[in-house]
């Protein structure tokens, strides 16, 4: 699916959660009422050290304006490490990114806890405004964004 020209700049966020707090807290967020953009859609991983540099870059690559990963908080990852691991990856792709000419924000990476809805409806606006002063990405189309176009007409 290609971008329509005429149509007004819409990122379209990936945010990959770690169970135990990032997703927690989007939970927490969610029944807190907090509103925080549709532009971002949250897949959930058991840890962040799951997510390796391909996905990241497949991400992008399937179109996403921008991804980010969040994290338990630093020393409190629940595999021990896999938010510090994790956070060694997100930097290597955003210098990747970097070198061949994209923005590095459009990766990044946070740490967060479970009681921390605010925070995540937070991320989760300056992610988008961080997207929006960038502007699409590069690379047009994608299955990333017909994706997510077709789950927003299901869930309409
Ligand atoms: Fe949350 Fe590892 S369990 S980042």
């Amino acid at each position: 699916m290609t971008r329509e020209k005429d149509t007004p700049f819409e990122p379209e966020i990936l945010a990959i959660c770690c169970k135990y707090c990032a997703y927690a807290a989007a939970d927490l967020a969610g029944s807190m009422r907090l509103d925080y953009p549709a532009n971002v859609k949250v897949i959930q991983v058991p840890c962040t050290g799951r997510v390796d540099m391909i996905h990241l870059l497949k991400a992008i690559e399937e179109g996403a304006d921008g991804v980010y990963v969040a994290g338990c908080l630093e020393g409190e990852c629940h595999f021990l490490e896999g938010n510090l691991k994790t956070r060694k990856k997100v930097e290597a792709v955003r210098k990747a990114l970097a070198q061949i000419g994209m923005e590095p924000d459009r990766v990044q990476m946070f740490n967060l806890s479970s009681a921390m809805g605010p925070r995540f409806a937070e991320i989760a606006r300056e992610m988008t405004e961080s997207i929006h002063k960038l502007g699409p990405s590069p690379i047009a189309g994608g299955t990333f964004r017909a994706e997510a176009a077709n789950t927003e007409r299901q869930s309409a």
